[in-house]
């Protein structure tokens, strides 16, 4: 970008009666940057962090504003850090908190939801919040190319939403992703690179990519402007649960982002007078064969070491989490756990969800529901909190997780004594424990 750009746009924003965001701010130091396409501070190399102006909110939001908006991300807009009106709404957001009734009996809890982002638009899961906003400035930064290092969900959510708004697309994703998560890119018709090597070093490739190219990089160079999507998570939890704030959260870890800014989603409802604080607990989930963040908080150091991912869980398989620390941070301040499980466990967890709530997710969202029914059965929730689980991705995109683990249809002959002798032979095949489940 020319510097008569940045120029223009910094002060576009400056003089915009709309946008309520004011500055970059470097996670540690507090050093301030203009709002630009930048993410890491040049004197301490911590990520930076959009900041407001609380006041100017706090005069013109109220619960009735944020009603009458639209049915998505958007109604939300004075808490995103996007200057204009042109935004780009693809209906993303507003996704059910479903009430659990058979899940929470079965993990001994009263209070349980869960948020389905495995229905969220137009991708199916929680990045189409995200990616929603890292475009919408990328087009106000004047943008054309627009791309991402993803481990899958990411790149469809980039390519989609760049179709929508017409923007030119290249998106980076290990090249051992499951089929459904490259074809769910593919069909948008985008340039797909499939790097040989993790995600840890596409995020590498990517960076070097950034600085040669002038792209905006949803994760990368547009990081602090798409990260703040996921406080819409909190937003919405907190309206639909009647303008309350939940007691405890269940939430995926992979950079720790969504984990962090669910958070921080909660803290700004609470400090502009939208709803009353309250000290949200925050447990986070990792799959053991991808769990720096879990080690940390089990081994009680303040530190993330890397580690190499091995785990069906893909879709959150970052060896160097970008906000690992302050994940485990907010995890001890909160009075959460942060806890890994195995993928034996994410299966189950898979098949937990689909078979008590009729919810299809993902492999990180087995993940979030084993660590949860490991914290409900080690009493690390109390039956009486109200739990919220995030659900962030779609069951339909990791076919290959389940595969061999579920039943098989029952081939019969379009006869009514082939389906007979069928529902006889299915009366003796070993399922779950229905009466249990279904109470
Ligand atoms: C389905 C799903 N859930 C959760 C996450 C975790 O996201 P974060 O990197 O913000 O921790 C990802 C990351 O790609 C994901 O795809």
């Amino acid at each position: 970008m020319t510097q008569a750009l940045e120029t223009q746009l910094n002060t576009q924003i400056k003089n915009s009666t709309s946008a309520t965001f004011t500055k970059l701010v470097s996670k540690e130091g507090g050093f301030e940057y203009d709002l630009d396409p930048i993410n890491i501070c040049e004197n301490t190399f911590a990520p930076l962090e959009v900041a407001y102006d609380y006041d100017k909110i706090r005069a013109t939001v109220t619960r009735e504003t944020i009603e009458a908006g639209p049915n998505s991300i958007w109604r939300y807009r004075p808490f995103l850090p996007v200057a204009t009106d042109n935004v780009i709404d693809v209906g993303t957001g507003m996704t059910p908190l479903v009430k659990s009734t058979r899940l929470a009996r079965r993990l001994g809890l009263k209070n349980l939801y869960i948020k389905n982002d495995a229905v969220n638009m137009p991708t199916l899961s929680f990045k189409d919040r995200v990616v929603s906003v890292a475009l919408t400035r990328a087009r106000e930064f004047g943008f054309s190319t627009v791309s991402c290092a993803s481990t899958g969900n990411l790149a469809n959510s980039t390519a989609a939403i760049a179709s929508h708004a017409g923007l030119e697309c290249c998106v980076f994703i290990p090249a051992d992703l499951e089929a459904g998560k490259v074809l769910g890119t593919l069909i948008y018709n985008p340039i797909v690179m499939a790097v040989k090597g993790n995600y840890d070093q596409v995020n590498r490739l990517c960076s070097e990519v950034a600085n040669t190219h002038g792209w905006g990089f949803v994760n990368i160079n547009l990081r602090p402007y798409y990260s703040e999507g996921s406080k819409t998570l909190a937003y919405e939890v907190a309206e639909q649960l009647g303008w309350q704030l939940p007691d405890h959260i269940v939430a995926p870890i992979a950079s720790g982002s969504l984990y962090t800014k669910i958070h921080k989603g909660f803290k700004e409802f609470a400090k502009v007078g939208l709803v009353e604080d309250k000290d949200v607990r925050c447990s986070g989930a990792q799959a053991e064969g991808c769990s720096p963040v879990a080690q940390a908080f089990k081994e009680g150091r303040d530190f993330v070491a890397p580690v190499k991912p091995n785990t069906i869980a893909k879709s959150i398989a970052i060896g160097n989490p970008a906000d690992g620390v302050y994940a485990l941070e907010q995890a001890r301040k909160t009075n959460g756990h942060i806890e890994s499980v195995t993928d034996a466990e994410i299966i189950e967890g898979i098949k937990l969800l689909a078979e008590t709530e009729g919810i299809f997710t993902e492999t990180a969202g087995g993940t979030t529901i084993a660590v949860l029914k490991k914290l409900a059965e080690e009493g690390k929730i109390d039956p009486d909190e109200t739990t919220v689980a995030y659900i962030t991705g779609n069951g339909l995109k990791t076919q290959e997780a389940v595969q061999g683990y579920i039943g098989e249809p029952l081939a019969i002959d379009p006869k009514l004594d082939s389906f007979e002798r069928a529902w006889d032979r299915a009366q003796t095949l070993e399922r779950l424990d229905w009466q249990q489940v279904l109470v």
